[in-house]
């Protein structure tokens, strides 16, 4: 037998996430509904799509290795250098090479327990290992992050801003508090993957070479599957990643796409301000059924349903109903049911699907 890395055979074998087509299979049915990966309901925008049309059409030709292009459009748009951007193939793809450009195996990543999994998926596999500290009233716990740093001396500090699967929002005062207090040597990951559903984010400082900011298109631009996200930060960080990247990921098709996505804020607009009727809509509804959701600054909302038995079946029933929705899987945050915002179209439906899901835990 070959050796393998000790490294990657001590790995856990994790999927980390049962994708709704793997569930579909297994339910034996199709989901009428998509509501449990905040993908964006609106797809696209017209524009990019078009875009990625023309593009896909010059298919035989290789995407830019140093997706000058792409990162040029990212930069104008944040009022950046290009050298102070780096792309990559979502955010997912960037967590896992952040990991491996500032951890050597045993160095500590700090993040919060049942916050997004797939930065532990990335730290795991550079080598490195996870702390972890609880929420503190359904929100992200600085204080705690920051004693767990200072007592790991951790490489990164992991925050998700807004969060995922709470939905919470840290403040800016609280961020710069919180960027003060933490070491020089530790790099802060902020994790803003639901940026385009708030206005209230700190400004962009690539001076500071101790903080990272990560986005991606998959959100307000509707391009999950397409797999772009980039890295905005110190042009150290950017040269960091790159001498690790795949030069070629970002395909041609999906960076056309970003482009043109980033040329038409109108669409974004649109979608955001559906997805604010929609969580409104979605906050009364809860509350017609005597449930909470907690207050979100994203395209999603997770609804408390008191306890984790609760929101297990509730998950449950929704998924058999023809609902694809997920819940968190650690505490405090496990007696939720993590639901995407549907189109108001689509509203009515996922009512009355809630409503008798309702009834039936009551029953
Ligand atoms: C907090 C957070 N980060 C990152 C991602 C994944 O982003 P991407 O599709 O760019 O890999 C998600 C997707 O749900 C998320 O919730």
């Amino acid at each position: 037998m070959p050796i393998p890395s000790a490294l990657v055979a001590s790995l856990p074998s994790t999927a980390p996430f049962l994708g709704p087509e793997t569930l579909e299979r297994q339910l034996g049915r199709k989901f009428t509904l998509r509501l449990g990966a905040n993908e964006s309901p609106f797809g696209p925008s017209p524009r990019a799509i078009e875009a990625m049309v023309a593009q896909a059409a010059q298919g035989q030709n290789y995407s830019q290795p140093d997706g000058w292009d792409l990162r040029a459009a990212i930069a104008a748009h944040h009022g950046v250098r290009v050298e102070e951007v780096m792309v990559g193939t979502g955010i997912d793809d960037l967590l896992a090479l952040l990991c491996r450009a500032y951890c050597d195996p045993g160095d500590f990543v700090v993040t919060t327990l049942g916050s997004y999994p797939t930065l532990e998926y990335g730290a795991l596999g550079a080598g490195a290992q996870i702390a972890r500290v609880s929420y503190r009233n359904d929100a992200v716990d600085l204080a705690a992050l920051l004693a767990e740093v200072l007592r790991t001396d951790a490489r990164i500090v992991y925050v998700a801003n807004p969060d995922n699967p709470s939905g919470s929002l840290l403040t800016s005062k609280e961020l710069s508090d919180f960027r003060a207090q933490l070491p020089e040597r530790t790099l802060l990951l902020m994790d803003e993957a639901y940026a385009d559903f708030t206005n209230d984010l700190p400004p962009i400082d690539t001076s500071d070479a101790s903080v990272v900011r990560v986005r991606t298109f998959s959100k307000g631009y509707g391009m999950a599957g397409l797999r772009v996200g980039y890295a905005v930060g110190h042009v150290e960080m950017v040269g960091l990643i790159d001498r690790i990247r795949m030069h070629f990921g970002v395909n041609s098709v999906a960076a056309a796409g970003a482009i043109a996505s980033l040329e038409d804020p109108e669409f974004l607009r649109f979608v955001v301000q559906q997805a604010d009727l929609g969580r409104v809509k979605m906050e009364a509804l809860a509350e017609s059924l005597g449930l909470r959701a907690l207050p979100s600054h994203t395209n999603f909302v997770l609804v408390d349903f008191g306890t984790k038995d609760r929101a297990v079946s509730a998950m449950k029933a929704l998924l058999e109903a023809g609902i694809f929705v997920r819940k968190p899987g650690q505490p405090p945050l496990d007696r939720g049911v993590r639901i995407t915002i549907p189109r108001l179209e689509d509203f009515d439906l996922f009512a009355e699907k809630l409503t008798t899901v309702c009834q039936s835990l009551q029953a």
